[in-house]
């Protein structure tokens, strides 16, 4: 609910006092934004419900509480509607006003957060010594996106990468190393990722084929887990090595996150076991430590446990992020906890929550939230793979987007007579818009859906991607450029004025900017900032458009500056909403 909308619902609140008493403090006006602009900007659909309350037509009802409603100063007189409705329309004086005041606001109207709190996003969290994917991908681009627009709102926000980098995965690797090229475990450098993960699918191999490997695994585990100096070093050199790798697609894709991988909640995993003993809701279940939880059955139908601890010792990923949770409460403060994977998980966090919830461990004032996300699939609708049917490394397919959107920009430079470009304009601009398509094509859409990855989908410029809105932005520029405009000299003397069908739509879609923010702050959905922006780059274009749109620079005064104070608007909020979605704007591409 933006501003102007919380105001009218006091209004309303206080005309239906004022219309029949007290007894009707605190009811919810039921104000809607109109579905159809014919009946305004917004409606009260209250009436129809007191009908009964109060034995009367809905439409007496209506005018009962318009005859106590004074919102003259926000809008026109309201008009009532059908069965009952209450229209209402905003005064262009209103939004002028309102767009005046945004003009000087470099939040544009947005508020910050009134409960500033501290949240937790754990995301992208790649396993060490496996390839990052595209799961990884998604977890890495939604999460940052979320992050984004709470700091924005003002939360403290503690980013985390939960790297696997712990557990006995390494025994194996180590094994096998040490048989096969052993100074890989003593010299840093000596592997690269792709290395790493061919000779982890070799030890994954001789790991289930041969008995006296898989003993020497396990005592490798053991051996790391007691701290012996030389698989311990061996496993430093290792996640270094795999971490550099992660580095690179960061950079990439300009992520900032905190590692604090599994192997830091380590030492916290026996009280884990023991706490849950102390409240009665550890079994002992063939050897294993377990909880049963509700609601979950295997599938004989069988009660199914949640193993904290395996019969030989070791713990699991539920048990570490039963440790994280509560260090993340208990000493980072958290008040809201999100996790960001794909819904393949979704099991393991209803589980490990319900764990943490019996056991006490939640408090009241703390929330956790798995925000899961679908699958990323190829053309063909299966699993997204090479040509060759191989996993697709991350790195390629980021450069695999830039190489292509450079192609189009070559090929538009060309068309366009005259035009040349240096080779630093072509690769810079190729390096962000190619980015940034793959980044919008992953947020816009609605992430609990999956999605076909399709370069020439998400690298068009027509449609709802990346390169059309930045092509919208960068066009605005175009516009300061060509009438040698500063945007930044519009001070108090420039007005917005709005005549126009056009300048209204586009003013009212600008003002809903804090709506859709506070709407994603909530349900961590960021596809509908995605659709407000690509719903506002469409409406700036119908203002703009050459032949059914209006005149900007060449409009007399005062409409000249004041649609230049428009395209300003424009422009600044669709650099803002990009930024949320972490994709940067270009002032010429
Ligand atoms: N490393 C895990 C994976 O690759 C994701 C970890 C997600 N975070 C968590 N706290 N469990 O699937």
């Amino acid at each position: 609910m933006n501003a102007t909308q919380e105001q009218l619902k006091v209004k309303l609140e206080q005309a239906l006092v004022a219309a029949f008493g007290t007894d009707y403090t605190g009811v919810d006006p039921i104000l809607v934004a109109a579905s159809n602009p014919k009946f305004g900007d917004y409606q009260a659909n209250v009436a129809l419900s007191l009908s009964k309350r109060l034995g009367q037509q809905p439409r007496a009802i209506a005018q009962s509480i318009v005859d106590k409603l004074d919102v003259s100063d926000i809008c026109e007189t309201p008009e009532i509607a059908g069965p009952g409705f209450i229209n209402l329309k905003l005064k262009t004086a209103y939004l002028e006003a309102q767009l005046n005041a945004i003009q000087a606001d470099s939040r544009l109207g947005v508020p910050s957060s009134k409960t500033p709190k501290r949240e937790i996003v754990d995301f992208s969290s790649p396993n060490i010594a496996k390839e990052m994917h595209v799961g990884h991908l998604r977890s890495t681009i939604i999460g940052d996106c979320i992050a984004r627009i709470l700091e924005f709102q003002g939360h403290d926000v503690l980013r985390l990468n939960h790297v696997g980098d712990w557990g006995t995965q390494f025994g194996m690797l180590i094994t096998y190393l040490r048989e096969v090229y052993p100074e890989a475990l003593t010299t840093a450098n000596a592997l690269d990722i792709g290395d790493l993960v061919s000779f982890y699918r070799k030890a994954k191999q001789r790991f289930d084929e041969d008995e006296a490997f898989q003993e020497t695994a396990r005592q490798e585990v053991v051996r790391l887990q007691a701290g012996g100096e030389d698989t311990l070093h061996a496993w430093k050199l290792l996640c270094e090595q795999s971490r550099q790798e992660f580095q690179i697609i960061y950079d990439l894709l300009n992520i900032k996150l905190e590692e604090r991988g599994e192997s830091f909640y380590n030492p916290l995993l026996p009280s884990v076991a023991e706490d849950l003993e102390n409240v009665g809701l550890l079994v002992e279940n063939q050897g294993a430590k377990c909880v049963f939880l509700d609601g979950f059955t295997n599938r004989e139908g069988e009660p199914l446990p949640l193993i904290v601890q395996k019969s030989d010792g070791g713990y699991n990923y539920a048990t570490t992020d039963l440790a994280a949770l509560r260090y993340r409460i208990e000493k980072d403060r958290a008040k809201r906890i999100i996790y960001v994977t794909d819904s393949g998980q979704a099991n393991h966090f209803e589980q490990f929550f319900q764990v943490a919830r019996k056991a006490g461990w939640i408090p009241e004032d703390v929330e956790i939230i798995h925000v899961p996300f679908g699958l990323v699939l190829g053309e063909d609708g299966k699993k997204f793979r090479t040509r060759s049917g191989d996993t697709v490394r991350l790195r390629d397919l980021l450069d695999e987007a830039v190489i292509r959107f450079r192609a189009l920009l070559e090929a538009k430079i060309q068309e366009e007579e005259g035009r040349e470009e240096t080779e630093e304009f072509k690769a810079e601009v190729s390096q962000v818009v190619g980015i940034s398509a793959v980044k919008y094509a992953d947020l816009s859409q609605n992430r609990t859906s999956n999605y076909i990855f399709s370069y020439d989908k998400m690298l068009s410029d027509k449609g709802n991607t990346a390169p059309y809105m930045l092509y919208v932005y960068a066009r605005i520029h175009g516009i300061s450029r060509k009438g040698e405009i500063n945007f930044q000299d519009f001070k108090d003397n420039a007005k917005v004025i709005l005549e126009h069908e056009l300048e209204l739509t586009l003013a009212k879609h600008i003002l809903q900017l804090s709506e859709i923010i506070s709407d994603v702050e909530q349900d961590l959905l960021p596809n509908r900032l995605c659709e407000y922006l690509f719903q506002l780059s469409q409406k700036f274009n119908q203002f703009y458009d050459k032949e059914h749109g209006l005149p900007v620079l060449k409009a007399e005064e005062p409409q000249r500056t004041s649609r230049l104070m428009l395209c300003d608007l424009t422009a600044r909020t669709l650099k803002l909403g990009l930024n949320l979605l972490g994709i940067q704007v270009l002032e010429r591409i």
